[in-house]
């Protein structure tokens, strides 16, 4: 589906974003290894978190959805069934290499597989620690790409540094670990998003976390894990879009009701108001263990450039497409460094960004790790490609707002990996 967005007015008005993706797979994933029936409120229900949601179906848990709530009912740390077929993981890098970390230690064998894109995304960075730990699993291309095999196996602790800074490996491991003799030990030079060792830790898990120079989680088996009641709040990084748009188009004023500020995720919120734009977080509470807000955010037409270096990128990771579009805007230049991990997202996310400009005929230059955008430009408009990848098309779908001509975007409906009422949301607050 092509969708083309012309430019508005302003926008305006109160909206709650779906849910965010990140909790919600964990939602699904870390209850099914508890004793008893969990309960998810608000759970995403978008393409690759209902990839979860099948997935540990036919790894034998029964999920009730009734009433907007869904029970999960785990079967402890060792109790998942072998799959009769092929495990399909759809476009969620999420599901699959988190599930890696999880079946490792079953008594079972599995075949997982995956869309045109997750089979060229690297596997190697979970398969290789999972292998250290005694997992037995195999993959294309030297174990590096997707179809994997995996036959459960007993494991053994490690300690493991978490080079990229990547919350999939992290929380592959510290599943893998529920299920390992010893200590599984995995440190990070810079904290990744920390849902996965904070959900453990309300249910009971033998965790333990520091935060020194280092960020360090340490688990050890051998406790079971209590099923909990979780509420997923709205997701920081569908948020993010339409925060970018009440930034740049002319007199908005939006209200982003119930948004995750979990500070491993809300970067960009931070990096926006680095740039000079008007945001306020308000209404600071806590929900089921994560810090939510409404967040105001307003026109603001000072914007100045700013840089963005690799300690910056983890709390942003997936906010940099939208951030470039922001940085069209703004005073100066903005440079982006030390985020090569964007060049194996759902798509190149460093050449989508900058193919993207070139053809809507913008100035920008591509790094190896990142891009300079240069500021205060025009926007004629034209033709881009989502390249499939959801963040693509909606961080183009914003730019599409304060264009002359309007924008339209190839294969927009992709969207729906993680917000499958994008396109109606921003019409719902478009004044024309
Ligand atoms: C995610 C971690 C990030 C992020 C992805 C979701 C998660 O990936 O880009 O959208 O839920 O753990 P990496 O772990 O590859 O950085």
């Amino acid at each position: 589906m092509e969708k083309e967005i012309k430019k508005v007015k302003s926008i305006k008005g109160t909206l709650r974003v779906p849910s965010d993706k990140s909790i919600s797979h964990r939602a699904i994933i870390i209850p099914s290894l508890a004793d008893g029936i969990s309960t998810v409120k608000n759970f995403l229900r978008a393409g690759d978190t209902l990839t979860t949601l099948n997935v540990y179906r036919k790894l034998g848990i029964k999920i009730e959805d009734e009433n907007q709530i869904l029970r999960v009912h785990g079967k402890g740390l060792k109790g998942l069934t072998e799959p009769d077929d092929i495990l399909d993981m759809g476009n969620s890098g999420t599901t699959t290499r988190l599930t890696m970390g999880v079946l490792a230690g079953q008594d079972l064998f599995a075949v997982m597989t995956g869309d045109d894109s997750l089979r060229k995304r690297p596997m190697g960075r979970v398969i290789k620690p999972l292998s250290q730990m005694n997992a037995i699993l195999y993959g294309r291309n030297n174990n590096s790409l997707l179809p994997v095999a995996i036959k459960g196996n007993r494991l053994k602790g490690i300690k493991f540094f978490n080079e990229k800074a990547s919350a999939q490996v992290k929380s592959a491991l510290l599943l893998a670990g529920l299920n390992a003799e010893g200590e599984t030990i995995v440190e990070e030079p810079v904290k990744s998003r920390d849902h996965t060792e904070k959900m453990l830790l309300s249910m009971g898990a033998d965790i333990k976390i520091e935060e020194n120079n280092i960020y360090k989680v340490s688990i050890k088996s051998g406790k079971s894990l209590s099923p909990i009641e979780i509420d997923v709040p709205a997701d920081p990084s569908s948020a993010a879009f339409f925060a970018a748009a009440a930034v740049i188009v002319p007199g908005s004023e939006l209200t982003l009701k119930d948004v995750l500020i979990n500070p491993t995720r809300d970067g960009f919120f931070r990096k926006l108001k680095e740039m000079g734009a008007d945001i306020e977080y308000t209404n600071i509470r806590e929900k089921a263990g994560e810090q939510v807000a409404d967040i105001i955010v307003r026109y603001s037409p000072d914007l100045k450039g700013i840089e963005i270096k690799k300690e910056d990128i983890a709390s942003m990771v997936d906010e940099i497409p939208v951030l470039a579009i922001v940085a069209t805007q703004a005073e100066g230049e903005t440079v982006i460094t030390g985020a090569e991990e964007l060049r194996v997202k759902e798509s190149d996310r460093i050449k989508a960004v900058v193919e993207n400009f070139k053809r809507l005929g913008l100035q920008i230059e591509e790094l190896p790790d990142g891009m300079i955008i240069h500021g205060k430009q025009k926007i004629k408009g034209g033709i881009v490609d989502s390249y499939k990848d959801h963040r693509i098309a909606m961080a183009f779908s914003i730019l599409g707002l304060i264009s002359e001509e309007g924008i339209k975007i190839k294969d927009a409906d992709c969207a729906y990996i993680s917000y499958p009422t994008f396109y109606e949301d921003l019409q719902s607050v478009i004044q024309k």
